[in-house]
């Protein structure tokens, strides 16, 4: 190859529609302790642990991505805090902020094992965390997660702040299941300074009888409905993710709006995602994926090879999802689950 076109390492990571990827999200784990009926069926089948990325290789692939211009890490699963050893794989992360080159290292999480972890993750230098909260009520709480238990989860928020750890709240907005909450969750939040971003629900996986149609409750709608209330001033400012901000101006809380249905948020995307065995999608919504994990162990301790399958993965990146229920039909549904992808 030309030197003069030879790509470096400092050679940052472009899609072919222009957009700059630096944003990495890891699956660690498809793992989880709870069965959230939009998410999975009862009665999943798991990778078997053999598959998965060591944590040592976990780390190899992350520090190359950082290499290549990745700024902004997000653990994810599955339940992240459930893969044995997580702790050892955030702690090695941390010399990336050290060093300046990764900007964040965050998590989403259902918050189960916060409790238990929320200081080291403190310590690792972990700021900022999403939790997946999509009701308060005990009984729902229970139906909507299966195997989940809500006091258990409220007190990994608390020692989350308690540990400082700024948390952001992500609801699921469901048709008939948290529709009556919507203004309780806005002012808990408020309560405890945390901020708010709802998800509409996406066709993700089998996930047994539940039909994504009767679950799916436009963001369009709610905001209206907030909007009865409230001023609602939109925001310009990002966080690196798809959400959308606006201010409500009676109490200065800020609440967030993630919607691959209504309104498609493809054209500015930075990411790409990472699952627990090594492959890497381009795109939640599309099956276009590349295999990191085979470059990756036919050549121990050199990661030219892995760059360069990183490099042609990029160049694959999809324009973005076909999600779409606007004609009373699930379009664009994929057949993994969310778990396998991290969200
Ligand atoms: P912030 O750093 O807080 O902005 O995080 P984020 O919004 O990137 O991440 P978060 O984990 O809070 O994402 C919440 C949810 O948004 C995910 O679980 C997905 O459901 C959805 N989401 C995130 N990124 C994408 C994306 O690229 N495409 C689609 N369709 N959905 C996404
Ligand atoms: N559609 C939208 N969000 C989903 N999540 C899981 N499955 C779906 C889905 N089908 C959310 C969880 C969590 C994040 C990891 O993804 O509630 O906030
Ligand atoms: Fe687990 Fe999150 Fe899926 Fe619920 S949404 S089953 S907490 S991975």
């Amino acid at each position: 190859m030309d030197q003069s076109t030879a790509p470096t390492a400092k050679t940052p990571l472009v899609d072919p529609f222009q957009r700059a990827i630096s944003y990495l999200r890891v699956s660690v784990t498809d793992r989880c302790d709870f069965r959230c009926v939009y998410c999975m069926s009862e009665n999943m089948t798991f990778l078997p642990k053999a598959q998965l990325l060591t944590l040592e290789e976990l780390d190899t692939m992350c520090s190359t991505f950082i290499g290549l211009g990745v700024e902004k890490l997000r653990i994810t699963g599955g339940e992240p805090l459930v893969r044995k050893g997580i702790m050892t794989f955030f702690d090695a992360m941390s010399r990336h902020l050290a060093s300046g080159a990764l900007r964040e290292l965050t998590l989403t999480t259902n918050g189960s094992q916060l409790e238990k972890f929320a200081p080291d993750l403190a310590a690792a230098g972990v700021r900022r965390i999403n939790v997946s909260l999509d009701t308060l009520d005990d009984a729902k709480f229970a139906q909507i997660t299966r195997w989940g238990r809500l006091p258990q989860v409220l007190r990994g928020i608390e020692a989350a702040q308690k540990a400082g750890l700024r948390v952001k709240i992500n609801a699921v907005a469901l048709k008939g299941f948290n529709e009556d909450e919507l203004f309780t969750l806005a002012a808990w939040c408020a309560d405890r300074d945390m901020d708010l971003t709802f998800i509409e629900v996406m066709p993700m996986g089998d996930i047994g009888n539940e039909d994504r149609l009767d679950q799916y409750w436009p963001l369009r709608d709610l905001r209206a409905r907030l909007a009865e209330r409230f001023t609602l001033t939109d925001l310009a400012e990002r966080t690196g993710g798809p959400a959308r901000y606006v201010r409500i101006e009676e109490t200065g809380q800020k609440i967030g709006f993630i919607t691959p249905l209504t309104h498609n948020f493809c054209e500015s995307c930075n990411r790409v995602r990472l699952t627990c065995t090594g492959e890497l999608y381009m795109c939640l919504g599309q099956e276009d994926m590349a295999d990191l994990r085979a470059p990756l162990r036919a050549n121990p301790g050199d990661t030219e090879a892995l760059e360069q399958a990183i490099r042609a993965a990029i160049r694959l990146k999809p324009k973005g999802h076909d999600f779409d229920y606007s004609r009373q039909v699930v379009d664009g549904k994929m057949s993994r689950h969310m778990s396998h992808t991290g969200g």
